[in-house]
């Protein structure tokens, strides 16, 4: 039986992810703060985790090692977007957003990475964004998360292959989930009184709520992350549709075409909602 680790399998992509994995055969280990919300079935073990907190990190994968010496897949994926002015969020907020979209990640890495080099396989799939590569305002310190995760796998993919492992990301684009609801709260939260910043967080505001920047379901990132996880030869880089693929290329050939068409695009959304 293959095994996979799921974080953030409480609600979302992670959520039905670990339904999808258990519906193919595998034993998930799927963890997150609210333990209860994780999905029961009997090839998932839920465990309380907080990615943030190293305690947390070590006993999670420590619980996992006392029910199985295999670990086949490790899927980082706990994340949010601490939004707001770069100006204007407090140093602390700053933090916890590396911790929960990078640091946790790493450490959870080099938690199960030498069981993955004993066993001579393995492969981590970490869940980034199109926003790895391209930005809008106020997701500043969430960009520089996904861009590190990214630099990061790259790095790590290269020295971990000689004992028959991957390192590979996925970048979704606009997904339903509470992830957008999350952002625009942490927007909100973040602004100072008064702030200059007032009329672009209630832009992005218009940007973020609703449909406007969604293309897909969560079920259909999990199926992705399926396919991530059993393709024979993994590519570096998923996407889940040709859209999304695309708008990373242009951010990434034509940063000053991006810079424009994203502008053009956040005004659209904003007079549309006005
Ligand atoms: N939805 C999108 O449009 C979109 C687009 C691109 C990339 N992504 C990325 O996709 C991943 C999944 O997001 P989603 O859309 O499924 O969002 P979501 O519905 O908000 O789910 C996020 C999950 O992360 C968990 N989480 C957050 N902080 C955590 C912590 N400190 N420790 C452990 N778990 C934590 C949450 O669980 P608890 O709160 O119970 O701990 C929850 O299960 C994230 O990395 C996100 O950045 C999302």
């Amino acid at each position: 039986m293959k095994t996979v680790i799921i974080t953030g399998a409480s609600n979302g992509m992670g959520y039905e992810a670990a339904k999808v994995f258990a519906s193919k055969g595998w034993k998930v280990f799927a963890g997150a703060r609210r333990v209860e919300k994780i999905p029961t079935d009997q090839n998932i073990v839920g465990l309380k985790l907080d990615v943030t907190d190293s305690a947390s990190n070590h006993a999670f994968i420590a619980e996992i090692l006392k029910q199985t010496q295999q670990i086949d897949v490790l899927i980082n994926n706990a994340g949010y977007g601490e939004f707001g002015p770069a100006e204007e969020i407090p140093m602390e907020n700053v933090r916890k957003q590396f911790e929960t979209n990078f640091f946790g990640a790493v450490e959870l890495t080099q938690l199960v990475l030498p069981t993955m080099r004993a066993q001579k396989s393995g492969r981590i799939i970490n869940i980034s964004s199109i926003g790895g590569d391209l930005y809008i305002p106020l997701g500043s310190y969430y960009h520089a998360t996904k861009a590190a995760l990214q630099q990061w796998s790259d790095a790590l993919d290269v020295e971990i292959k000689d004992f028959g492992a991957q390192s590979i990301i996925i970048q979704p684009g606009g997904t339903a989930s509470s992830w957008g609801e999350i952002a625009i709260g942490n927007a909100l939260k973040n602004l100072k009184k008064d702030s200059f910043y007032q009329p672009l967080v209630e832009k992005i505001q218009g940007a973020l709520s609703g449909n406007a920047s969604v293309g897909a379901t969560s079920l259909d990132l999990a199926e992705l992350f399926y396919k991530s996880a059993t393709d024979q030869n993994p590519k570096r880089r998923y996407f889940n549709s040709f859209g999304d693929r695309a708008v990373v290329h242009i951010a990434r050939a034509h940063p000053r075409l991006f810079s424009r068409l994203a502008t053009f695009m956040l005004n659209r959304v904003a007079k549309k909602k006005a």
